[in-house]
């Protein structure tokens, strides 16, 4: 099939180099000119496993191409897809002002008929609002189909979701179009859900909802794990066990980032407000989220103050991990940003170590007390701590022993409990972690 993808980002360029790969032929649209260029010239803009080698193939074969003209691709294609950002506002509420955008591209540019499908994350209703933009702005009585089709892919694995989703949303009253969407996504053979265009919309906010709402659960039983003295990894145990809740998204730790989570947590609310029945649950899920950064700073001047007003003046920290979460650059809502601002408005310098982030991370954290480091065992040299603040594989299999070394006091602060309390210990580490208890260094 013809295919083009408006919007080359994360969704985009998987979306893209996946339906490329399945043997379509793909252009895949952006208004950054120098993101088309660099696709042009065989560079990647984003960090994504196997992605790069996917774009790189397919190119090669002739079926992906890049292009900053959306009237190009639609002109070529049976079916488009709109991929664009749709960030928030101030008050919560989704910006369509992109998705408007590539509407009316699109509709200039209608050539014959076209079904076209919403996959960025849009406020239930979009669709209707997407069609009534094409219809008004379309040259003749060209005939088109609007369809939504949310996506779920996660940063870090978006091939491997992209290629085995555990189902496929298809949201339209057409059953024309959800056919030859269905056939698409043929060869992936998944499970595909038909259903109507508002329901589909939903589909993808109350996952997101929910999935947000698990990680501020645990983290709450956390909070009490930590007075109590309980171990909040038993208890993720002994209730993810419980098949009806199962143990995915039941990890303790700073609380959901990125791009999708707060945003989405945000847009159901104020949606669900303009429909007059108020989400009150997420209100509380966020809030909780929100809570997360300063409980754990806190426990870091704590240990390591010494008076106000700038408790941690003179102590040097190290940060390991700055992307959202591992596998990803992405620096959009990263927990690190808020941290490394709080230790330094407490008056610590930092020492900070991302695998693949620290380039998109410099304009977001700055460089006054900052420095940036080629590894973990660079960054902790000298330091009075180490906070663990994204769950990098390498950062699992650290020598901790070397990083005690190079460390002028051996505490570590686990944001992400990836260790457990024992190992640390007996290495010699004083160790904080999320919902356990804290424990000394073990004499050997
Ligand atoms: N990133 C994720 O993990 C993820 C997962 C599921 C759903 N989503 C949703 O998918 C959508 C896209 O997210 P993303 O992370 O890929 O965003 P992104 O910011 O990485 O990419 C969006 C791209 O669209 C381009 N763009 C904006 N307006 C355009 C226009 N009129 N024509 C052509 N290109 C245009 C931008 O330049 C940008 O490159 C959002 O709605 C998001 O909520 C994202």
């Amino acid at each position: 099939m013809n295919i083009s993808v408006i919007g080359s980002g994360y969704v985009g360029l998987v979306t893209g180099a996946v339906f490329s790969d399945m043997g379509n032929d793909v252009i895949c649209v952006d208004i950054d000119e120098s993101r088309v260029r660099m696709l042009q010239g065989g560079e990647c803009p984003i960090y994504e496993p196997r992605l790069p080698e996917m774009i790189a193939h397919n190119r090669r074969e002739g079926r992906l191409e890049f292009t900053t003209s959306t009237a190009f691709a639609v002109r070529r294609s049976e079916i488009v897809f709109i991929c664009v950002g749709t960030p928030p506002k101030e008050d919560g509420r989704t910006d369509l002002s992109y998705v408007e955008a590539a509407a009316q591209d699109i509709a200039g540019a209608l050539n014959g008929p076209k079904i076209i499908v919403t996959k960025s994350t849009v406020p239930v209703g979009t669709g209707d609002f997407v069609r009534k933009i094409i219809e008004a702005h379309r040259h003749d009585g060209t005939p088109f189909e609007v369809v939504s089709n949310p996506e779920f892919l996660r940063e870090g694995q978006a091939i491997r979701d992209t290629l085995q989703p555990d189902r496929i949303v298809i949201g339209t009253s057409s059953e024309a179009a959800a056919a030859r969407l269905s056939e698409l996504y043929r060869p992936i053979e998944r499970p595909i859900l038909i259903t109507d265009m508002h329901s589909a919309e939903i589909i993808k906010y109350a996952s997101n909802a929910f999935l947000a709402t698990k990680i501020s659960f645990i983290n709450s039983v956390a909070n009490l794990c930590e007075r109590a003295g309980a171990d909040v990894k038993a208890v993720t145990k002994g209730i993810g066990a419980d098949a009806r809740i199962g143990p995915a998204f039941l990890e303790a730790g700073l609380g959901y980032g990125g791009s999708c989570f707060p945003k989405d947590v945000d847009s159901l609310m104020y949606t669900s407000r303009e429909f007059g029945t108020p989400f009150e649950i997420l209100k509380s899920v966020a809030a909780e989220n929100d809570s997360r950064v300063p409980r754990f700073a806190q426990r870091i001047v704590e240990r390591l103050g010494t008076g106000a007003p700038a408790p941690l003046a003179g102590r040097r920290i190290a940060i390991l991990g700055l992307a959202f979460k591992p596998d990803t650059d992405d620096m959009r809502e990263a927990k690190s940003v808020e941290i490394c601002s709080r230790l330094r408005q407490a008056g610590a310098s930092l020492r900070t170590y991302d695998p693949v982030a620290t380039e998109k991370a410099r304009p977001l954290i700055g460089e006054e007390n900052v420095e940036y480091c080629r590894n973990a065992y660079e960054a902790a040299q000298g330091a009075d701590a180490a906070v663990i603040v994204t769950e990098w594989r390498e950062f699992i299999q650290l020598n901790l022993a070397r990083l005690r070394d190079a460390m002028s006091q051996p505490i570590i602060f686990d944001g992400r409990n990836i260790y457990t309390p024992a190992q640390v210990a007996a290495a010699g580490i004083e160790y904080h972690s999320i919902g356990r208890p804290s424990v000394g260094p073990r004499e050997t």
